[in-house]
């Protein structure tokens, strides 16, 4: 089982002399298949908070397991999965041929990753069937962060980490798109955390919904959204949905004043 566990997190930045805490006393659990979703304030810390998961960078006190190992150790295992608010494609190779961009780029390294996805599957799943052979290029962007959403989910890793993902994109394809993610997500159900500032998105999309503070960024409040799945556009309408918007927003505005 590969739950996520951390422990009294502390993150403290030194740069010329001045000095940010990003994270005091941060405690969190994220169990293997689950959607969480972090939202807070901007500076919070969450990108902070993700980055020290995923191993891309050391947490100045704590502790973090990943399935029993650390974050550097389960990097190196391939375990996480990446998307970017933009992704990053190659403009010249056709949709299918990014999609197979992490495999290659595996196998040049003498790692063959296991558990394969079918790539037209993934791309059928979000409406991109018919650009399989389209060049990256071609793709507008809310098509491209599509190709980058497919290609995590069958890139092999058990974990997606995802800061605003959708942050570039208007807001009609951001909604289209979040079905999207949330179908994708429904079928092959890795561990997801998935920044967001939209309460929208992390009500639709999550299992758990972690609410931070800044200024020392901490968790104010955990979430359980306890909506069924599989998750359909009429949940929008429901008293529950409003009911956890309305207390994710009375949370986030609590520590404003
Ligand atoms: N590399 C760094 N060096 C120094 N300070 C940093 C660094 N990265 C982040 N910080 C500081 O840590 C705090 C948290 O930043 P972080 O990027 O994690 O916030 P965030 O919650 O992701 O914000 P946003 O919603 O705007 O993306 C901020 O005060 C930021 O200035
Ligand atoms: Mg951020």
């Amino acid at each position: 089982m590969s739950n996520i566990k951390v422990e009294k997190v502390f993150k403290r930045f030194v740069r010329r002399g001045q000095m940010t805490d990003a994270l005091r006393d941060v405690n969190l659990e994220f169990k293997q298949g689950t959607f969480v979703s972090l939202i807070g304030p901007s500076g919070c810390g969450k990108s902070t908070l993700l980055r020290i998961i995923g191993g891309l960078m050391e947490a100045s006190e704590g502790m973090i397991s990943v399935g029993g190992q650390t974050p550097q150790q389960a990097q190196a295992a391939k375990q996480f999965g990446f998307v970017p608010q933009a992704p990053a494609l190659f403009p010249w190779r056709t949709v299918l041929e990014n999609m197979n961009l992490p495999f290659e780029v595996n196998r040049k390294a003498g790692i063959n990753l296991s558990d394969r996805e079918d790539p037209v599957e993934l791309l059928q799943s979000v409406g991109l069937g018919d650009f399989i052979h389209a060049y990256a290029k071609e793709l507008s962007g809310g098509m491209q962060q599509r190709v980058g959403i497919a290609r995590a989910f069958g890139s092999g890793a058990p974990i997606l980490l995802m800061d605003e993902p959708f942050s570039a994109l208007d807001e009609i394809t951001r909604e289209m798109i979040s079905y999207q993610l949330l179908n994708i997500w429904e079928t092959h159900q890795k561990t997801v955390i998935f920044v967001t500032h939209s309460l929208r998105e992390a009500v639709l999309l999550s299992d758990k919904v972690v609410v931070m503070s800044s200024r020392p960024g901490r968790i104010s409040q955990v979430i359980d959204i306890d909506l069924p799945r599989p998750r359909t556009p009429d949940i929008e309408d429901s008293d529950e949905f409003h009911h956890y918007v309305s207390l994710i927003r009375g949370q986030l505005r609590e520590r404003w004043g």
